[in-house]
């Protein structure tokens, strides 16, 4: 059965009474006045106007005026769970992070979402899922911020607010609200082909996901793991649902927007509930950390790209287990803060230009939604290691620091010593960066736009091939621009003369002919175009 309920944050954390939020057996003032009546406020006579005085009832509305804050800018609608990871023991020659020792057992809160939809967005849409991990481990917390497909639709972060300003609602109709059905998300995607990859996953069953317990996960980035002696290795990570994966047929997923548009809320949240505790291994792909940084041809920087299981198996290296569900979701599920820099000792980040963006927007974009550098003092984000740092001060300051000298070194509070072992993170590997000029340039690997996507496509079943034509025909269909609709089949035929025929036929649209497949990219700037991209508009 469901253990007792957890605090806020999480299993085995000692959070202060006060830090609960509701105590005492009679409702009081936010000053903790016992209260007569909460229903009817101070007049002059019962039927006079209402006393400026009622202090209940100014704090009492002003502190509803407040109670909402922004939503996420992306992956606004999500849901989450506590639960346990325990290591294996695994990846200890490659690894120095204490947390996936044989087992260790570490806290972790997981937030599960969608990326596109506003908060109040259905659930059960065609979109990626966002699989977001905080191991709260005693070296420091790790984020593992992941979603449910391994590639991404963007090779560089400095494109992000471009892709999700094609992806969202038009800004003159806020239509469609959660879907990818809509003229400028197509525009995007065909004039950036590099798009081509990610779009082909959500378009394929993966992107209508069963439950979030039957979705992989996947850090999608390349991450460099170092192990006590100091040696380095690239890994993918990868989480591996016991459940299987499974999807949602479209029909199945239409029909649940209406009825249930909480299903896959619900279901993770009635699940833990009732002790059927959803659970996935954590793997890893492990490659040599060589200066090229590809493996078997494949460039390990580019997030648009996988590396086949086949020719890399996924070892396991951990089990997580999720058994609680959130007492409050607004606590929890709405004020937890992932970062991609969050990173215990012995695992540290590579150049993908993507993650790069990543690890300033993530704080940035959580300064905008808290209003306050202090969010990592809200209770679901405090790490279960001693922190000791010499950030001061700032709204909403919870902590309350002891000392005259926050600075190091110093001579009046002991002198803020450093810890003088080699087990520190953020240990700044020394990788070599080849020497270069300043350039804007992409590598000529991230040139490859459809191979993958090709790849995808044929090792599908004739089933899953089939559902994948039908999205895109009904996606591209709900277009208004011709031009868009055009554009895309002509990537399509990039991929695959059999798919773009039969999405072609669906659109009542002509196949393009075999030469408009030539071209690859479109790329608006000749000094930056790499050889052989070119794309008539
Ligand atoms: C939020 C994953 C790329 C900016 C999220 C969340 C996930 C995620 C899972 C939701 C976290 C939560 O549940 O609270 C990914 C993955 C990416 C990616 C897997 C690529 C591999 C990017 C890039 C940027 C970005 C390139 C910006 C340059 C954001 C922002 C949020 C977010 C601003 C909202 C965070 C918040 O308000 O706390 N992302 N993301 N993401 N992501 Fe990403």
């Amino acid at each position: 059965g469901a253990p007792d309920r957890r605090t806020p944050t999480g299993a085995d954390t000692d959070v202060p009474a006060e830090a609960m939020g509701q105590q005492g057996a009679y409702l009081t003032t936010a000053q903790g006045a016992r209260l007569r009546d909460t229903d009817h406020s101070l007049k002059a006579g019962p039927r006079g106007p209402t006393l400026l005085q009622d202090h209940h009832l100014r704090e009492k509305v002003m502190h509803f005026d407040h109670e909402r804050i922004p939503e996420r800018v992306v992956h606004a609608r999500g849901a989450g769970a506590h639960g346990v990871f325990e290591g294996y023991g695994a990846a200890d020659d490659l690894c120095r992070a204490a947390f996936l020792g044989k087992g260790v057992e570490t806290p972790v809160f997981v937030r599960f979402s969608t990326v596109l939809g506003s908060r109040g967005s259905a659930d059960t849409v065609r979109d990626t899922r966002g699989f977001a991990t905080k191991f709260y481990t005693a070296e420091g917390t790790f984020d593992l911020v992941g979603n449910n497909m391994p590639v991404f639709f963007i090779q560089d972060g400095i494109k992000f607010p471009d892709i999700v300003h094609a992806a969202k609602p038009h800004p003159d109709r806020e239509i469609p609200q959660a879907q990818s059905a809509h003229d400028t998300f197509w525009d995007f995607v065909s004039l950036h082909t590099e798009a081509q990859h990610h779009t082909m996953w959500n378009m394929s069953d993966r992107g209508i996901p069963r439950s979030y317990r039957t979705m992989e996960g996947f850090g999608v980035h390349t991450f460099r793991l170092v192990n006590a002696e100091g040696a380095t290795t690239l890994v993918k990570f990868h989480w591996k649902p016991r459940l299987g994966v499974h999807s949602l047929t479209w029909e199945e997923a239409q029909m649940l927007n209406g009825i249930d548009p909480d299903f896959h809320r619900r279901d993770l949240y009635d699940a833990i509930e009732a002790g059927a505790f959803p659970q996935w291994e954590l793997g890893i792909q492990a490659f040599p950390d060589t200066p090229e940084q590809t493996f078997e041809g494949i460039d390990l920087l580019d997030p648009t790209k996988f590396v086949p299981e086949e020719i890399a198996p996924v070892q396991p290296i951990g089990l997580m287990t999720l058994n609680a569900n959130p007492t409050n979701f607004f606590a929890e599920s709405e004020q937890v803060a992932f970062h991609v820099g969050h990173l215990p000792p012995g695992i540290d980040v590579t150049d993908d230009p993507l993650l790069q963006a990543r690890l300033f927007s993530y704080l940035d974009t959580q300064l905008n939604r808290f209003g306050s550098a202090n969010f990592g003092q809200i209770p679901i984000n405090r790490p279960h290691a001693p922190v000791n740092d010499m950030l001061r001060d700032g709204y909403m300051q919870q902590g309350v620091h002891a000392g005259a000298a926050p600075y190091r070194p110093n001579s009046l509070d002991g002198g803020c010593p450093f810890h003088a072992g080699t087990d520190t993170a953020f240990l700044d590997v020394p990788v070599q960066v080849p020497a270069a000029s300043k350039v804007r340039e992409a590598p000529a690997s991230f040139a490859d736009h459809f191979s993958q996507a090709r790849l995808f496509w044929r090792s599908m079943t004739t089933v899953e091939q089939e559902h994948i034509v039908r999205a895109y025909t009904f996606e591209l269909g709900k277009c208004y621009e011709q031009a868009v609709k055009e554009r895309q089949l002509r990537a399509l035929a990039a991929i695959d003369a059999d798919l773009c025929a039969q999405v072609a036929l669906g659109l009542g649209l002509p196949a393009p002919a075999p030469d408009a497949t030539e071209v690859l990219d479109m790329d608006p700037s000749p000094a930056l175009s790499q050889v052989g991209r070119s794309w008539p508009l």
